[in-house]
């Protein structure tokens, strides 16, 4: 692929989070249901994923079914994704093996259904000695839930002496993250247009590059997050300081009538 060879493999991200969203959008043009567009969204998944694993990305997370997902579609949506999540996890542990990638989960996934906490516990294990890309999905997500569930945890530490109040760093809210164990995204994609970030990963995309794009996610393919990463490579990341070369004003010599106040 020529924009592979295009993306300079020194500065390639560790971590892209990838917000999917357009399956019912894409369904409606074509006039077909809304689970036939998330089930074509499902294939896409897998292109994606097999695309992260030949670069060599370490981290690849996704956004599958978010806690608003679960409370605002009707049930009987919810169940199709339900089945649908089984039926991937079925079809795909082979081939995350073949592509040595290994899946987890984040997210209060203890309240889903027994049936399907039991096929993603299965594929968990069955993937878990793969050394390359993780693939984590997002699962009754979302962002704030996550960060109440820290500050429990958190709370409880303090509560039992364990950790002082005045003590607490943002590395000991991070280490009760669901992600503690992960880097925060570099970048961070979005299909299908929608400039918002819908309660996904708050605390980690602080500092992380966005990138949205109008396609919609059964349209999305590898060459297209390569498309990602190349625009994500041409930004320069500057965490809050001053871009590179940029001499800092010697504010000190100023006549103080000249500061603006
Ligand atoms: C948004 O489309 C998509 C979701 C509800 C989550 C993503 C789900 C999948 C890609 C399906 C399968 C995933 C796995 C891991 C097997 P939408 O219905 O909100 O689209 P719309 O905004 O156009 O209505």
């Amino acid at each position: 692929m020529a924009i592979y060879r295009r993306l300079d493999p020194e500065r390639l991200p560790h971590h892209v989070a990838i917000i999917m969203d357009g399956n019912g959008r894409w369904a409606g043009k074509r006039s077909l249901k809304r689970f036939l567009g998330h089930q074509q969204g499902a294939e896409s998944v897998q292109y994606v994923v097999e695309t992260a694993s030949r670069i060599g990305l370490p981290w690849l997370t996704l956004y599958a079914f978010s806690l608003e997902n679960n409370l605002r579609r009707p049930k009987s949506e919810v169940n199709f994704l339900m089945r649908l999540l089984k039926m991937y996890l079925n079809n795909n542990v082979r081939r995350m093996n073949d592509n040595n990638v290994r899946i987890q989960y984040i997210g209060r996934t203890d309240d889903l259904p027994d049936e399907v906490r039991e096929r993603m516990q299965w594929a968990a294990e069955a993937t878990q000695r793969n050394t390359g890309t993780v693939l984590t999905l997002a699962l009754n997500y979302g962002a704030r839930s996550e960060l109440m569930d820290a500050f429990r945890g958190l709370c409880a530490e303090v509560q039992s002496g364990q950790l002082k109040l005045n003590d607490v760093t943002e590395q000991d809210i991070q280490r009760h993250l669901y992600t503690a164990h992960m880097p925060d995204p570099d970048l961070l994609i979005r299909t299908s247009g929608e400039m918002r970030i819908s309660n996904y990963l708050l605390w980690q995309i602080a500092y992380t590059e966005i990138y949205v794009t109008s396609r919609l996610w059964p349209d999305f393919r590898g060459i297209h997050m390569l498309e990602a990463i190349e625009d994500y490579q041409r930004r320069e990341r500057r965490y809050g300081g001053l871009a590179d070369g940029t001499e800092s004003d010697d504010v000190a010599s100023l006549p103080a009538n000249q500061l603006v106040g």
